[in-house]
């Protein structure tokens, strides 16, 4: 960790890029490394079943928890605002374009894992209030003959704005919920939301209970990943879809440079001045690093039993939406 902190203040120093290029794992040198299925450095046969990373680091299954536990700690109230800073505010459209995809109809249930503050939840309501609320203006356009009085009648009596929808925000970690739950508030959601503090490689919830499972941003901090997409399959309904947004590999070798350049180079540095937190960010890049590949990925989530499994890169696989059916 050390080590790639001092890559970036050299080259924030002024010392030569190719420097920087030959020590550190950036464009280019991700194939070369020896990996696992998970994106795991291959380690010793009897230490891979108790030994993963934390970033570029290696450690024991129990640290990565604690360590993945205290960075989201740190982060938690700075996080919106670095979230905005690092991506340009580009988090919100990818995030748009999740709820997008996943297209809820009405009386969806959702849960959203590691959900952190809420950004997929709140998307989410909105979402399902404005589909509701077109829905039940079609329905009184097409009944011609209503009075105005029948009309508002109707109005007041929509007790449920969300037609029955419901989210379920699940994370391991307290800060983060509670930022999430201030956040709620503030924007005025109250009907329809939940907030649980859970883990997702043992979610507590009963088998067969959600239509949708999202998790963003989410599932590259988790130790098992497999044990995490398996807990998925678990708790949806047959039918039900899994719905994933995650960095990925960028498929343009020049938009790959300059992001490995922003990543390594700006990001913890921004970390540094806005959260006064360089080590947190530090982790977030190398984490990226080590997630699979679309196509790994893609048969990690079939491995877990879902069907129809596709994805989505955008952005030139910064990021990517992964979707896979429960049939
Ligand atoms: C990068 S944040 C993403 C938050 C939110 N989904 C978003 O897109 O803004 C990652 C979240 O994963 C949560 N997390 C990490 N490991 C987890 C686990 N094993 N189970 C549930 N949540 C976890 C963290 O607490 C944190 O809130």
């Amino acid at each position: 960790m050390a080590t790639h902190r001092s890559y970036a203040l050299w080259s924030y120093c002024g010392l030569r890029w190719s420097r920087v290029m030959r020590c550190s794992p950036l464009p280019g040198f991700r194939s070369s490394w020896p990996r696992g299925p998970l994106g795991v450095r291959h380690l010793s046969q009897e230490k891979q079943a108790t030994e993963t990373h934390f970033g570029f680091e290696t450690v024991s299954e129990e640290e990565k928890g604690d360590k993945v536990y205290h960075v989201f700690e740190s982060v938690a109230k700075k996080y919106d605002v670095m979230n905005d800073m690092m991506s340009l505010g580009i988090h919100r459209i990818w995030k748009d374009m999740l709820v997008w995809k996943m297209h809820p109809f009405p009386g969806t249930q959702l849960l959203d894992v590691a959900g952190g503050t809420g950004d997929i939840a709140f998307r989410f309501l909105n979402y399902v209030e404005a589909q509701h609320k077109g829905k039940l203006k079609r329905q009184l356009r097409a009944q011609q003959n209503l009075s105005w009085e029948e009309i508002a009648r109707k109005y007041q009596n929509e007790e449920d704005p969300l037609g029955g929808s419901r989210v379920v925000v699940c994370d391991i970690n307290k800060e983060m919920l509670k930022v999430g739950k201030q956040k709620a508030r503030a924007q005025g959601h109250k009907a329809g939301l939940a907030w649980v503090l859970g883990d997702a490689e043992e979610l507590p919830f009963d088998d067969d209970k959600f239509d949708v499972y999202t998790i963003a941003f989410g599932i590259r901090n988790v130790t098992h990943i497999n044990q995490a997409l398996q807990e998925a399959h678990r708790v949806l309904k047959p039918g039900g879809r899994f719905l994933c947004l995650e960095f990925s590999q960028v498929n343009n070798p020049l938009v790959s440079r300059l992001y490995d350049l922003y990543s390594f180079q700006v990001i913890p540095v921004l970390g540094e001045v806005i959260a006064g937190d360089w080590k947190s960010y530090q982790y977030l890049v190398e984490s990226i690093r080590q997630f699979p590949s679309q196509e790994e990925f893609k048969e990690m989530i079939q491995d877990a039993g879902f069907e129809k499994v596709t994805y989505e890169s955008l952005t030139s696989g910064i990021v990517a939406i992964h979707s896979g059916f429960k049939l």
